[in-house]
């Protein structure tokens, strides 16, 4: 039996994380938790995440209809999205989004996480694919992320932010940390001359110790569609998740030519 007011004062410790984090300025980002088959706890619309307390939580069921809010506070405007997410992966517990600055600046970008640099990221996410760009509070984000559910944990939202679920609030909230501090070595690492990738083979390594860990959730070194017919997945493609449900090289293409093309100017000192 779940005690809800723990996990409403579960809730409200991971929205001062996030919020004294950084993660999110205003009354921006969204948290999310499964208590039962029709039952999900859930952040109010326009508050602070870093100022709640239990009884700003509110109760929805599966179509995130409200079966119980206190007087002045409704669920979060993107219910949908994070109700999307229940329904199309039962593992998931809890779900988190939030704005982290690094994160979102790739999002903004356009730059999917898909360089492997760090044994800890290539075995906690592996890749971060980018959803494409949603109107906030409509159907158009749910349906972008669930091109990606099925084979990530975490997910960038275009020109918007960062989307993490998990089998547990902890678990969710410490994908999203995980994705924010991925995204800044990349971005530091890049204005040092580009990161030194890990090669194939030291990620082939990751992959199998993920796997002798049991680790719980999706992981596309486990589900990417390309590895799936045989194809390389996405750290050894190098690719640019920004396919139809999992990686693409086209992506990957255009950046090694930028790349290329950066380096020959510079040799010739253009
Ligand atoms: P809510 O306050 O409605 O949850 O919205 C915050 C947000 O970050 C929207 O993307």
């Amino acid at each position: 039996m779940v005690n809800e007011f723990e996990i409403k004062k579960q809730i409200c410790d991971i929205g001062k994380r996030i919020y004294n984090r950084g993660m999110v300025a205003n009354n921006d980002g969204n948290i999310s938790v499964k208590i039962s088959d029709n039952e999900f706890l859930c952040t109010p619309t326009g508050v602070s995440k870093g100022f709640m307390t239990p009884e700003f939580i509110c109760k929805v069921d599966r179509d995130g209809k409200v079966l119980q809010a206190n007087a002045g506070f409704k669920p979060s405007s993107e219910i949908k999205m994070h109700m999307r997410v229940y329904k199309e992966r039962p593992d998931v517990k809890s779900v988190v989004h939030a704005h982290p600055m690094y994160a979102t600046a790739f999002a903004i970008a356009g730059i999917p996480l898909t360089q492997p640099i760090m044994p800890e990221a290539v075995i906690a996410l592996g890749c971060v694919p980018i959803a494409k760009y949603g109107t906030p509070s409509t159907n158009e984000i749910p349906d972008a992320v669930s091109e990606y559910v099925q084979y990530f944990d975490a997910v960038l939202l275009e020109n918007h932010g960062a989307l993490t679920f998990s089998d547990s609030l902890l678990s969710a909230y410490n994908k999203m940390e995980s994705v924010e501090f991925y995204a800044q070595l990349l971005y530091l690492s890049r204005q040092l001359g580009g990161p030194k990738e890990l090669s194939d083979a030291q990620v082939q390594r990751l992959y199998e110790i993920r796997r002798q860990f049991g680790m719980t959730g999706k992981h596309p070194a486990n589900l990417c569609p390309n590895n799936k017919e045989g194809k390389p997945s996405c750290h050894n493609c190098g690719g640019s998740c920004s396919g139809k449900g999992g990686c693409s090289t086209s992506g990957a293409s255009e950046e090694l030519v930028k790349n290329i093309t950066a380096k020959v100017i510079k040799e010739l000192g253009l």
